[in-house]
């Protein structure tokens, strides 16, 4: 068996997820860039103007036409800075949207693939948070970070460029606070993302708690929990605030930061500068174009910061989407896809099975040897002894070693996995039914299926009547989870879907438990005629059930302790006896 790769990816694989996307749209992102470039370009004229304006204001050349003009120029130019920056937007905030949605239906399509065993180390929950932060940072990162930096990088060569050209002196001056403006940014927002998860997290355990409480509505009520539930919920709103409010403290302190650093760059170009104008003839378009460039500094220096964040940020959460993306599913496919059966031998064999749940030390199963031609056949054993693992184990849902066991002529690992979970209808003690209406439950995946055949199949699983008693009839909705049928009732639609699904072979696992003896034996009955030809494995503690099986084999602590029809098991005085005898007690 393969062992649990726990390797995370690295940052080149992550990487390596993004390059089809980026080359697939290179020739947006060009457009786009080429957009934001053209928006640079233009703000980094402006002050170009200005200073045309202010020397002709200072040697009194100008005059009302020129100025005008100078003033129509801005304008238009501002026109043109909103026009491209419309444009940039939609082209490279857009191309992340779809980048991080391509990303989304990859990371679903792959966990739809996984098998159990991969549920068993990630929760729903967890997944299904992680792939939200995670799917988030990355378009962020790959939509305003990319953004950001570009512009930063191009504002500041040229701002600091233009600066230079005016005078090298002044603007070393000027930048002298920068640094700390970029480290300041970088460590805020460093902070102020940690305490945003913190806010997310909390946000999470609200809603989860909320969700609780009302799915167990009935629980709360049952032990009258109100006055509790609300307290522990205002709890953590509470929390909830305080985190919001850490975010919104270093918020706050980002902006006079920025701020500071800004005019204390200022305060030195003003003295400093304001005395070449003085005594060193500085114009005085230079003047204001110099502190115009300043100005225009700002942003690019609190970008770095911000976009270094979003950058590391992004590549962590790039990382985890690789590292559950190169999570293989445990099964292996054969090759075949056709499987021979052959009425006179058995269609299922166990031979010397055994198995252990990965990660656990005591095995569930152990030398079981079993063979199964077509019939009803039954499967008993107390709670816990390794009943529900075999009928996992005969459907495929997790991997076992060669030559343990087979399905019609053949090892099971030498098929398709599709190939074998398609010969079998399954159902289990726990129904899972979608929140939708009957008729999509019992139809779910068989959607071309006829109605004749939807009702054919509930009326052998004994619903039929009950549904078409509901005002809306089968199009009655079963609510969240089945929650407005009761147990029996949702083991019959269950069973609906598996009749309807007629596979091969149809196994159920305790599917019957919570049905009252005379429509289990209406239903039985049913199976029975359907499955004339066919097999059945019905794992059941009822002996009524069990009774009219062709063999029982009777498990206990993963081995088979007893094989043979009902009768010959009751007269051996073991295990079966004292579990039939118990029955007929409370009868
Ligand atoms: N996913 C699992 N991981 C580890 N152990 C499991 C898992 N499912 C069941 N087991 C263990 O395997 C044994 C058999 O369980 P199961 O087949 O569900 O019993 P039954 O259906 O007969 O009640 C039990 O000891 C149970 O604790
Ligand atoms: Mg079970």
């Amino acid at each position: 068996m393969k062992s649990i790769s726990e390797k995370s990816a690295t940052s080149r694989q992550a990487l390596a997820l993004l390059i089809p996307v980026f080359k697939r749209f290179r020739l947006r992102l060009f457009l786009g860039f080429s957009a934001l470039l053209g928006v640079d370009f233009l703000q980094l004229i402006v002050p170009k103007i200005l200073k045309k304006g202010i020397d002709s204001l200072a040697d009194k050349s100008a005059n009302p036409h020129t100025l005008l003009l100078l003033a129509a120029l801005v304008l238009g130019i501002a026109a043109c800075v909103a026009l491209l920056r419309f444009v940039w937007r939609i082209l490279i905030i857009g191309f992340s949207r779809i980048l991080e949605k391509r990303l989304r239906v990859q990371l679903f399509a792959h966990l739809v693939r996984m098998d159990r065993s991969f549920y068993h180390r990630w929760s729903a929950g967890s997944l299904m948070a992680h792939a939200g932060n995670d799917l988030a940072a990355v378009q962020m990162a790959c939509g305003m970070g990319m953004v950001a930096a570009a512009d930063a990088l191009v504002m500041s060569t040229a701002s600091i460029g233009f600066m230079l050209a005016i005078d090298a002196r002044l603007t070393v001056l000027a930048l002298l606070p920068m640094p700390m403006l970029a480290l300041s940014t970088w460590i805020l927002s460093k902070k102020m993302h940690l305490h945003f998860s913190r806010v997310q997290e909390q946000f999470g355990r609200l809603t989860e708690f909320a969700r609780n409480a009302l799915v167990s509505i009935s629980l709360v009520k049952g032990y009258c929990l109100e006055g509790a539930q609300e307290r522990k919920f205002s709890e953590l709103g509470r929390t909830y605030v305080r985190n919001n409010l850490r975010v919104a403290i270093l918020q706050g302190l980002l902006h006079p930061m920025a701020t500071l650093a800004g005019n204390t760059g200022m305060l030195l170009v003003l003295y400093f500068g304001g005395k070449m104008v003085i005594e060193a003839g500085m114009s005085l378009g230079s003047f204001v174009a110099f502190i115009t460039y300043l100005a225009m500094l700002i942003w690019p220096m609190m970008a770095v910061g911000w976009v270094a964040n979003l950058a590391q940020r992004g590549l962590t959460s790039l990382r985890r989407i690789a590292t559950l993306l190169a999570e293989q599913p445990f099964l292996e496919d054969g090759i075949n896809s056709r499987i021979h059966w052959d009425s006179q031998a058995p269609w299922i064999r166990c031979d010397n099975l055994s198995f252990t749940y990965p990660g656990s030390k005591r095995p569930a199963l152990q030398g079981i040897n079993a063979a199964w031609p077509t019939g009803i056949y039954g499967i008993a054993g107390r709670s816990g002894s390794g009943k529900s693992t075999l009928c996992r184990l005969i459907v495929r849902l997790y991997p076992i070693d060669k030559g343990m066991l087979y399905l019609g002529d053949s090892d099971v690992n030498q098929y398709l996995v599709a190939t074998v979970r398609k010969q079998f209808a399954y159902v289990g003690e726990q129904t899972a039914l979608f929140s939708d209406t009957i008729y999509n439950n019992i139809s779910f995946g068989l959607e071309g299926s006829s109605k004749q055949q939807v009702e054919a199949a509930a009326k052998a699983a004994a619903i039929h009547e009950y549904i078409i008693g509901l005002d809306k009839g089968y199009n009655a909705k079963v609510g969240e989870q089945g929650v407005k049928l009761s147990g029996g009732q949702r083991q019959r639609i269950a069973l609906a879907r598996a009749l309807l699904s007629n596979r091969r072979i149809l196994i159920i696992d305790n599917g019957l438990s919570a049905l009252d003896v005379s429509t289990e034996q209406v239903v039985f009955a049913n199976i029975r005629r359907q499955y004339r030809d066919r097999l059945v494995l019905l794992v059941s503690h009822r002996v009524n059930l069990l009774s009219r099986t062709r063999e029982i084999i009777l498990l206990d602590q993963g081995k088979i302790v007893a094989v043979g029809d009902h009768a010959s098991m009751y007269a051996t005085g073991g295990l079966y006896t004292t579990m039939v005898d118990k029955q007929q007690d409370h009868a």
